[in-house]
């Protein structure tokens, strides 16, 4: 909804509402952002009064307006060099200075939105506003662009920047987002970290001065993933006021924080100004990555589920909004490169019995790749080790009611490749230093239409080689030895990277997409845009996933994780983990599974059987279902993962490590209505036989090693269930003191009522409201 009066601007969605006002010195400023306004009254009571100036500002006019000074204005966007002294948004130059003073000239309301030119722009907007601003001196025209998401509760922003001079504009940095919020003693919540250790949640008080979330690697990277949360001061997951933010790009971003010694915090978002420059000629413009927003007062639960229907409803690709996705089986941590046919055609035959409806087929498969220093651009199957080619396979697959998938990396090349030894020259280098290499591997230069051209004929020519459902997108190196040619070289990457995957998308609309880069170099909104799902990680131990999970799930929804069930030791931790416990974390979006199916027990068998039989039960509610976090690692013990869809609720409960003297564990839900009584039901569990270690022996009628041939071979036929709780509570129970569970082991009995969930345990809890008879 958007309303107007004496330069007053509303802009709301269904529960939040962002007042805009054009001030006296022809400035757009933010006088509020929070709970909806029902329309303007009592809106000049928001407006920020600071009668006179301070201290050693300047003034916009000392002659008519002495007390207002552009250091203290709630600014949507700020220039350096007429006495804003934060730090600017915008820097730009051209031969005559670098001082420019845009004047508001008036707004426009776009009932249908605009594309951003060669950028993502989510879809779904009800209204768009753009506010313009003249700089008469300088020739160059701004527009700020306001889309309103109103169902979903987000509002995006972001900037068009245009030369009317002779003379040639530069812009240095151009945010896509500025505010300027009152400082509530705000938390800010980012997301760090590294291969095979992303999305990690760090929390750290706003203090005075800048702090920056940057990623340089060419990526919105592993590093800082551009997604951050403000919380006001005593927020906690479910209740209190939030702020979220996000940037609908790919490559290098910086999002920045400026608190001031007036209250003030300066919010800017946008792509990062390390070595960007972009020159525009007479009548050209620049517009920048879309920034979002939202904020709620039900804590980071309530932000986080308003960007989980955002990105569910307007960024992934529309034939894929709200389509159940497929349960993959991957051959990569099973095979690695070592595969023929005959191994992959044994795997699908076990994937095709287990229940699994996709088979991908990872790296390896082509060129003369069988390790990876070979084959990145060559992207024809290697017949040696796949004798009739990819659609050869793909028969395969479809004969055993699997659909097909295909990895690739597109953006990659090998030195050891017929694509470089043809064009050496198609790799992102400065032609003066030797270009470094990462993982054995040049990156392709997509800022050259040549190069785009390649790779879109290269990816187009693998899917039209056979039935292909399914392509995972790799990229596993960061960008280096940027070329000196190129002033923008970062940006135009990224420009054409997405005009590659705009030609794919269209051309291929029912092939599932799959982003990965190591697993999340680069998770992000832009990405998002292209592919409906993520591969989140190459660390698949269930811990640490859960970490992970928690993480993304904080501003991206369920549909776009992409997680795999792995063999019981993990690669990366060498960690031991059941394959229930596994199961219990990766439910929690979309299933696969990654470990070799020829080497499955009896027993294992049966348990996958039965997860993929559950999961098929709930899949719209582990997929589309509305997700919180109601207790996390990194604050204890203990991990609760909730999702919440009509009548229907799925609970995770997590164990970090087992508790000598376990306290007593109430089964506890947010989100559910009150009245209503929920029938829950635990999901039987197996527990190995091998658990108990030579305690067998308390019940055996023969004496056990614990490391034993004979504990060995019943262990792989043979286990114990676990305890099943099952019942009916009302929501309020749930939401309050919590359902009472079974006792927990303690080491000293045990029974089918006892809970046994070990070092990194779990158990998962449905809940379905009871239908009145
Ligand atoms: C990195 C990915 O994250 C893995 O899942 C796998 O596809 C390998 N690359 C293959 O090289």
């Amino acid at each position: 909804m958007f309303i107007t009066e004496n330069n007053l601007f509303l802009l709301s969605t269904a529960t939040t509402s962002l007042l805009l006002r054009v001030n006296e010195a022809k400035k757009l400023v933010c006088e509020y952002y929070g709970a909806r306004l029902k329309d303007l009254q009592g809106a000049p009571a928001l407006v920020r009064n600071f009668p006179v100036g301070q201290g050693t500002s300047l003034a916009v006019d000392e002659g008519q307006l002495s007390a207002l000074s552009p250091d203290y204005f709630k600014s949507e966007f700020a220039l350096a060099g007429k006495g804003d002294y934060n730090a600017p948004s915008l820097v730009m130059e051209n031969e005559d200075g670098t001082v420019f003073d845009f004047l508001y000239s008036g707004y426009e309301l776009l009932k249908e939105t605009s594309l951003i030119r060669g950028l993502p722009t989510p879809h779904g907007g009800k209204e768009e506003v753009v506010f313009s601003f003249v700089e008469s001196v300088m020739k160059a025209t701004l527009r700020l662009h306001y889309v309103i998401y109103e169902e979903q509760d987000v509002i995006g922003r972001y900037v068009e920047i245009e030369n009317d001079n002779e003379k040639p504009l530069t812009l240095h940095k151009a945010a896509s987002l500025q505010l300027a919020l009152v400082n509530e003693d705000f938390t800010l919540v980012t997301l760090y970290g590294s291969w095979a250790n992303e999305l990690n949640q760090e929390r750290q008080l706003v203090r005075h001065g800048r702090f920056l979330n940057e990623s340089f690697n060419g990526f919105s990277s592993n590093r800082h993933n551009p997604f951050f949360l403000l919380d006001s001061k005593g927020t906690t997951a479910t209740d209190g006021r939030s702020y979220g933010f996000n940037l609908v790009y790919s490559g290098n971003h910086q999002e920045s924080l400026e608190l001031d010694a007036f209250s003030l915090l300066r919010i800017q978002c946008g792509v990062s100004p390390f070595l960007f420059r972009k020159i525009l000629a007479k009548g050209a413009s620049f517009s920048t990555p879309m920034a979002v927003m939202s904020t709620s007062k039900d804590g980071e639960n309530g932000v986080s589920h308003h960007f989980q229907r955002f990105v569910n409803d307007c960024v992934i690709p529309l034939p894929w909004r709200g389509k159940p996705r497929p349960i993959v089986y991957n051959n990569w941590e099973a095979t690695m490169f070592n595969f023929d046919k005959g191994k992959l055609v044994a795997l699908m035959k076990e994937a095709s019995d287990l229940g699994i409806e996709l088979f991908v087929l990872d790296d390896g498969w082509f060129g003369s790749r069988n390790d990876d220093s070979h084959g990145l651009g060559d992207w024809q199957a290697n017949l040696k080790k796949i004798p009739g080619g990819l659609a050869s396979l793909a028969k395969e697959a479809n004969k055993r009611g699997l659909q097909f998938g295909i990895w690739m990396e597109p953006e990659m090349v090998n030195e050891e490749s017929d694509l470089y030894r043809a064009h050496p020259e198609w790799i992102v280098h400065d032609a003066l230093h030797t270009p470094s290499k990462g993982r054995h591997q040049f990156t392709l230069d997509l800022s050259k239409i040549e190069v785009q051209d390649y790779v879109y004929t290269a990816v187009k020519g693998v899917l039209l080689s056979a039935p292909i459902a399914f392509l995972k997108w790799d990229c596993n190196r960061p960008l280096s030895d940027f070329p000196a040619s190129s002033s923008s070289f970062f940006f135009d990457y990224m420009l054409g990277l997405y005009s590659v995957l705009n030609r794919l998308i269209a051309e291929f609309p029912n092939v599932l997409f799959e982003n990965c880069a190591s697993g999340g170099n680069r998770f992000d909104l832009g990405m998002l845009s292209y592919f409906p799902q993520s591969w989140q990680s190459d660390d698949t131990d269930s811990f640490e996933r859960n970490r992970i999970q928690s993480g993304a799930l904080l501003g991206y929804p369920l549909s776009t994780l992409s997680n795999h069930v792995s063999a019981k030791t993990s690669n990366q931790l060498l960690r031991s983990t059941s394959l229930d416990s596994k199961f219990d974390v990766a439910a929690f979006g979309v299933l696969g599974y990654e470990l070799d199916l020829n080497d499955l027990s009896p027993l294992d068998r049966e348990i996958i059987r039965a997860q993929i039989l559950y999961y098929k039960e709930h899949r719209t509610l582990c997929q589309f279902g509305s997700f919180s976090a109601l207790a996390s690692f990194s604050e204890g013990n203990e991990a609760r993962f909730e999702v919440t869809l009509g009548k229907e609720a799925l609970l995770g409960y997590y164990e970090k490590l087992q508790c000598p003297a376990p306290k007593e564990t109430r089964l506890i839900a947010a989100g559910l209505e009150s009245d209503v009584l929920y029938h829950f039901c635990e999901r039987q569990e197996s527990i190995s036989l091998k658990k108990f270690g030579h305690l067998l022996n308390l019940v055996a009628p023969v004496h056990l090693k614990e490391d034993g041939f004979l504990v060995n071979f019943l262990a792989a036929h043979r286990d114990m269930k676990s305890e099943q709780s099952e019942g009916e509570a009302y929501g309020s129970a749930f939401s309050s003191v919590g359902v009472a569970l079974p006792q927990e082991w303690s080491g000293t009995g045990y029974n089918d009522q006892v809970r046994l969930l070990g070092d990194f345990g779990g158990r998962l809890y449905y809940l379905k409201a009871v239908e009145k008879a």
